[in-house]
């Protein structure tokens, strides 16, 4: 059986489809990167906009339809929309297989078995308090991989559809982790990113019982700095990130875990979604602007050369021009390196979905284009600064556009372009010199191979 899957969504449905590859690769499936000649084409959903979900339930619909030329091809959803749209689903997307959230994924292999045996189509999704098996497996390892450490939110935040697709806030036993992440360093992962909706809130809700046999060298007591620390022991580790953060997760133990650890790179991602203390409220982020200002500065203040990066939501619902206006200028001040702006979308069961979505479209649009016109410029100041500068860039592979060309990213998370050179034949780490800056990208010359990378 080829099986094929399709990944919309962030970092962890990237994350879950390659834990997914490697679960049917151990069942004796063969992975193809052409849909065509699937048997088994598997869509892994996002919810998170109104728009990400007519993405994927359009692809689905296209697939449903290919069966004319592919009798008896397998079509499911699996991922974050299977899961909060459950069996509407199956009526959106009439012929669909089957329906797995992420918390069950474990069982794709039984249920695309069911189906085979004419008794789909199945709906196989976690009830909020059922126990979960995590899937640890990776396929393909690069010399990045994540690992995930949270699975779900509690935090709830007025707009979002995560704990409704992903369920409530659970930790990863730090044995699990550390199992995972020991074995991507072993088949080749020299950059590790450490994943969950908000990463420091590890251990929060899970007895401190899992660090006993852990001792700190940095005598940390707070279990997400603890399990950084823990992580990066492990031999093999150049780079090592965490996503997504939430500021008071900022704490000091964090701060120094990041400033003592050398693997650990000095990037934050730190969604802000608004420089309105209104407008925070409304969106029960639980944190004011001062404060999100004092988690940077503390940040800062330690950490030489940190880019940060964040979210922002511009029109959730009451947005005035003057919070608006907000936004822009604390984005100003704190000049971030990127910023991914959202315009908001009403999601079903969320808080504010019960709230008038006032904010036009129009200005939804006018807005976006701003503060991403404001980013573009902040963005291109910072990045000028480094032209002339050599940085380490981790070369992934061949750019997507020109293939002789190559690129990777800084420590800071920032896309390198360079031109091929003959000693270079797969992922290295480079010592680059920058030459030219575009707001989201950086252009240079390799200088030399870094010799301690262990990855030439
Ligand atoms: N509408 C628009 N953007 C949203 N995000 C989350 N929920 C919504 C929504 N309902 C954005 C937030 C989050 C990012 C992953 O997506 O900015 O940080
Ligand atoms: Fe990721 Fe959220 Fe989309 Fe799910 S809904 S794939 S958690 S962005």
């Amino acid at each position: 059986m080829k099986a094929h899957i399709r990944t919309y969504g962030c970092q962890m449905n990237v994350r879950d489809s390659e834990a997914v590859s490697a679960l049917l690769l151990g069942c004796g499936y063969e992975i193809v990167q052409d849909e065509a000649e699937a048997d088994v084409i598997i869509v892994n959903t996002c919810s998170v906009r109104d728009n990400a979900e007519n993405k994927a339930l359009g692809k689905l619909r296209e697939l449903i339809y290919s069966r004319r030329d592919h009798p008896g091809r397998i079509v499911g959803a699996i991922g974050c929309m299977a899961q909060r749209a459950r069996e509407e689903l199956f009526t959106k997307a009439k012929g669909l297989d089957f329906a797995i959230g992420p918390r069950r994924l474990a069982s794709l292999p039984s249920v695309i078995e069911t189906v085979r045996r004419g008794e789909g189509p199945v709906l196989d999704v976690l009830e909020t308090e059922e126990r979960h098996e995590s899937l640890s497996g990776h396929s393909n390892t690069g010399v990045t991989a994540f690992v995930t450490v949270v699975e779900g939110c509690s935090r709830g935040c007025t707009y979002c559809v995560v704990p409704a697709a992903r369920g409530p806030e659970t930790s990863r036993p730090i044995e699990h982790i550390l199992t995972e992440t020991r074995s991507v360093v072993s088949a080749g992962a020299v950059d590790i990113t450490l994943l969950g909706q908000s990463v420091a809130s590890y251990g929060r809700r899970t007895s401190s019982a899992v660090f006993d046999q852990h001792t700190s060298p940095l005598g940390l007591k707070e279990p997400f700095p603890r399990l950084l620390e823990s992580v990066s022991q492990i031999p093999g580790i150049k780079r090592l990130r965490f996503i997504s953060n939430h500021p008071s997760g900022i704490t000091d133990e964090l701060i120094t875990v990041m400033r003592h650890t050398p693997s650990v790179c000095e990037h934050i991602h730190l969604p802000l979604q608004s420089g309105s203390d209104r407008l925070l409220g409304l969106m029960n982020r639980g944190y004011s602007v001062a404060e999100y200002r004092d988690a940077v500065h503390r940040l800062r203040s330690s950490i030489p050369g940190l880019a940060v990066t964040t979210d922002i939501i511009v029109g959730f619902p009451t947005e005035t021009e003057s919070d608006f206006n907000a936004t822009r200028s604390f984005m100003e001040e704190i000049q971030f390196d990127n910023s991914y702006i959202f315009k908001y979308s009403p999601r079903p069961r969320t808080t504010a979905a019960r709230w008038p979505d006032d904010v036009s479209q129009e200005t939804k649009l006018i807005r976006n284009r701003i503060i991403l016109e404001d980013q573009d410029r902040v963005g291109l100041r910072i990045n000028q600064k480094l032209i002339g500068h050599e940085v380490e860039v981790l070369i992934e592979g061949t750019s997507l556009r020109n293939s002789t060309r190559w690129s990777g990213r800084t420590r800071t998370g920032k896309i390198v372009i360079v031109e091929a050179v003959d000693t270079m034949s797969g992922p290295c780490m480079a010592m680059v010199r920058i030459e030219r800056a575009m707001p989201q990208t950086l252009y240079g010359t390799v200088i030399r191979h870094v010799a301690s990378s262990g990855i030439e």
